[in-house]
């Protein structure tokens, strides 16, 4: 008897931006407890998991020579969690997985994580799992700080690293410009750099969080741009001293506000409509201050299968 091979199957993932990140000290763990506002984004990768008799990852799109294709590769860390609770022998995976980035590498954006959230749904329903959400969220959680969000999408306060998700209530859709930089952040060298320059004196650190969400919920785009706020983006401007000029460029082309996304180094423009995204993104590609420009919007939902038939 024939064995039936399942159809491979492609999740599309969001990537994320953070509209408030408040960093608190570094703990015990290496870790720092967090107080952040996720919103996911329409810029996405795409992944798809199929068997195969030749196991492993394949990386395609922006950055992709850039990202390891081995073990280290969240998206297979990623196989061997969803293994390991089905009970499957790790060291006889006939996986394969593909994926296609639109999300930049070492980015600030989740990109890795993003892939690592998309597999999981992907695999789940290749292998025919009876997971849910939560359960698949708890893997997530043991992948990385950021997989949980790219997983779940729309807008959620983060706790924690950044894995405790409370969601947010947001009907409303804002528009972004963002601006890809020549190279990646690493984001453990972001961390350790606030660190230094906490011991060295006092960083400006964010607000409350509370008129965010207050923000959030009225829709104006307008409120929301005087409240972004990011503690890491000193860490990520130290670091990387030229992001001080990507900033200023995005406002001048006539964005509302620009703030490092994540551990950058990415920058995020919140623009007053679509087409303000369109002309702000016209004008800062020709500023000559960043690698690439695209627009996005968000929220949108998280990781989810579309076997290429759904329209974006
Ligand atoms: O959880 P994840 O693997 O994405 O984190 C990458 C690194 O970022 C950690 O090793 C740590 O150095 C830093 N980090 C942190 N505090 C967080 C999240 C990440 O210090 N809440």
């Amino acid at each position: 008897m024939l064995a039936v091979v399942p159809p491979p199957v492609t999740v599309r993932v969001p990537s994320k931006v953070n509209l408030h990140l408040a960093v608190g000290d570094r703990r015990a763990d290496g870790y720092h407890d967090l107080a952040t506002v996720f919103q996911s984004l329409s810029l996405t990768d795409e992944v798809t998991v199929a068997v195969a008799d030749e196991p492993g990852v394949e990386v395609h799109g922006e950055g992709a020579g850039t990202v390891p294709t081995g073990a280290s590769n969240l998206a297979w860390r990623a196989v061997e969690e969803l293994a390991r609770y089905a009970g499957r022998d790790i060291s006889e995976l006939k996986v394969r997985v593909v994926i296609r980035k639109g999300i930049p590498v070492a980015g600030g954006m989740a990109g890795g994580s993003a892939d690592a959230a998309a597999t999981l749904v992907g695999l789940a329903s290749l292998w025919r799992l009876e997971i849910g959400r939560d359960e698949l969220a708890v893997l997530a959680a043991k992948i990385g700080s950021d997989v949980p969000f790219v997983l779940h999408g729309g807008v959620a306060l983060g706790t924690g690293r950044g894995e405790q998700l409370v969601p947010v209530l947001s009907r409303h859709t804002f528009h972004w410009v963002l601006a890809f930089d020549r190279r990646g952040l690493s984001t453990p060298k972001v961390y350790a750099e606030l660190d230094r320059l906490r011991a060295d004196g006092e960083p400006p650190a964010v607000g409350a969080v509370e008129p965010v969400l207050e923000a959030l919920a009225s829709g104006d785009p307008r409120q929301l741009a005087l409240l972004l706020g990011n503690d890491l983006q000193p860490a990520a401007v130290s670091l990387r001293p030229t992001l001080r000029r990507t900033l200023r460029a995005g406002v001048q082309a006539g964005a509302l506000a620009g703030t490092v996304s994540g551990s950058g180094p990415t920058c995020a423009f919140l623009c007053e409509s679509g087409e303000d995204a369109l002309r702000v993104a016209a004008e800062l590609a020709g500023a000559g201050v960043c690698r690439t420009v695209r627009v996005a919007h968000g929220p949108v939902p998280g990781a989810r299968v579309v076997n290429d038939e759904s329209p974006r």
